[in-house]
């Protein structure tokens, strides 16, 4: 097994150790090692529960051959040392479902390569399905933990990464960032695709949506404050 280094400090995961995970993982990923950096770190700094509770789940929207997913897996088990991390949900469908904007393809070649990236991870769940349908069910949907239905009605930290066509990706912030734990965080990848509609979108709502709305690079950082608004306009 590798060893990290060793110079985290208490339960806090230091810049260091998220750089080894980031190194870990970035070969699996589509995505640069400094947005991976910036997951990583809003991954350590997400809300934790009170003692004794688990933390609502983490959802990826995009998952490919699993790099990103597997950051957040490896980051939390680290944060969460001894303790229960939060699950992980992955939604992607595979499929070679055409890719808006560019002629990816995604099939059943990146569906082995996360299955095999994620398998010994057992908070990690995937939803073979895209983000319409993962939407539409999402208040049938619950997981079963500790003998205990579990609804999917928030999430501690959610990665948007799948389609970036605007409608869809504003589908997506639309319905979960209602979800979205108070303090939480939203990663809106690539929000820089067809002349930053999405990103446009963002910063004209941003002020009455009660978050507060930052970019880095392509990616958008969408952070709800402790005291969230209920819906978004
Ligand atoms: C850029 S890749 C994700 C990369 C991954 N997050 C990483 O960093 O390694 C985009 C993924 O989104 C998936 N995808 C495309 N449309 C989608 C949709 N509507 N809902 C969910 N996933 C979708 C594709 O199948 C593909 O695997």
């Amino acid at each position: 097994m590798e060893e990290a280094p060793s110079d985290a400090t208490g339960s806090d995961v230091s810049e260091l150790r998220l750089r080894w995970h980031v190194y870990r993982c970035r070969r699996k990923s589509d995505t640069k090692t400094r947005f991976l950096r910036e997951l990583a770190r809003v991954v350590a700094r997400a809300p934790r529960p009170t003692q004794g509770k688990t933390a609502p789940p983490l959802l990826e929207i995009g998952t490919s051959a699993g790099g990103s997913a597997l950051l957040m897996l490896r980051v939390l088990d680290d944060v969460y040392r001894g303790g229960r991390p939060p699950f992980v949900l992955t939604v992607d469908p595979y499929g070679a479902r055409p890719y808006e904007g560019a002629p990816f393809v995604y099939d059943a070649r990146q569906y082995r390569a996360m299955k095999r990236a994620l398998a010994r991870y057992a908070n990690h769940v995937h939803y073979m399905m895209d983000s319409g349908l993962f939407l539409q069910e999402l208040e049938h949907l619950y997981l079963w933990a500790d003998g205990a239905r579990q609804p999917l009605d928030k999430f501690t930290l959610v990665y948007l990464d799948g389609s970036h066509d605007p409608d869809t990706v504003w589908r997506e912030i639309e319905t979960l960032l209602p979800r979205l734990v108070p303090g939480g965080t939203m990663v809106v990848d690539d929000t820089d695709w067809f002349e930053g509609a999405v990103r446009r979108r963002l910063d004209a709502a941003a002020p009455g949506l009660g978050v507060q709305v930052r970019h880095n690079g392509k990616q958008s950082l969408i952070a709800k404050s402790q005291i969230g608004l209920d819906s978004v306009a």
